[in-house]
C-alpha cells in the first residue's frame, strides 16, 4: 500500500447462517428465474436444413470486432446445424411476437415448418432473420466453449438488421413487456 493513504477496506459481515453449501440446483434454478432477459431466436441452417430455438442466454462480447455469445444445449437441432455450418443468426424478439417464442421453444421447435409461419429472409448466411424482430446479427462461429450440458457460441457479426420496437422479455416463467420504473 502507499505510505500516506487510507487503506480500502471495511468490514463486511458473513451471512454464513443463510448460505447453503454446497450450491444446490434447487436454488441456482430460483435465482435464475429472476433474471429478466431479452428474448431471441437462434437460427442457422446447413445444406435444405434449417432450424431456430427459442433462447435467453446470449449478449454482447465484443465491439472491435463485433462479437455476440449465444449458449446453446449441446442437444438442440440448432447446436447440430451450427456445429456443421459455422453461422448462426440472433433475432431479438419485439414483445408482439412472443407467440413466436412459444412456438420456437415447444414441440415443433427445430422443425422447418415453423419458418412459413411467420416471415423470414437471410442476410449475409444462410441462417434465418426474422421480418420486424427489434435487431438481428448474422454470425459467423469464431469460436466455441464447452460448458457441461450447453456450448457457448461466440460469433463475429457480420450484418445487421434493426427495427424500432419494444423487446420481448421472459421472467420467472412469464413473457413480459417493458414498463417504465419511475
Ligand atoms: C424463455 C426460454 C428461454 C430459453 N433459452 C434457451 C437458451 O438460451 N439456450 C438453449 O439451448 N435453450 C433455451 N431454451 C430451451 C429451448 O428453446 C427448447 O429446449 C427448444 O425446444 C430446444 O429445441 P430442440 O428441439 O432443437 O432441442 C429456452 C426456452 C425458453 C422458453
Amino acid at each position: 500500500m502507499t505510505r500516506g493513504r487510507k487503506a480500502n477496506s471495511i468490514e463486511i459481515p458473513k451471512r454464513s447462517a443463510d448460505v447453503d453449501t454446497p450450491a444446490s440446483g434447487t436454488d441456482f434454478k430460483r435465482a435464475l428465474r429472476q433474471i429478466a432477459s431479452p428474448v431471441a431466436i437462434v437460427t442457422a441452417a446447413n445444406g435444405g436444413d434449417i432450424g431456430g430455438l427459442t433462447a435467453t442466454t446470449f449478449c454482447s462480447v465484443s465491439s472491435d470486432p463485433p462479437t455476440f455469445l449465444v449458449c446453446l444445449n449441446k442437444g438442440s437441432a440448432v447446436a447440430g446445424l451450427i456445429d456443421a455450418s459455422g453461422q448462426f443468426a440472433v433475432n431479438l424478439l419485439a414483445d408482439e411476437q412472443h407467440a413466436i417464442a412459444r412456438s420456437f421453444s415447444g414441440p415443433e421447435s427445430g422443425t422447418a415448418a415453423l419458418f412459413s409461419k411467420s416471415g423470414w429472409s437471410s442476410l449475409l448466411s444462410d441462417a434465418p432473420v426474422l421480418d420486424d424482430a427489434v435487431a438481428c446479427l448474422d454470425c459467423d462461429v469464431e469460436s466455441r466453449v464447452d460448458a457441461g450440458s450447453h456450448n457457448l457460441y461466440l460469433g463475429r457479426v457480420r450484418a445487421i438488421s434493426t427495427a424500432e420496437r419494444d423487446v420481448l422479455l421472459y421472467r420467472d416463467g412469464l413473457f413480459r413487456r417493458l414498463q417504465p420504473a419511475g
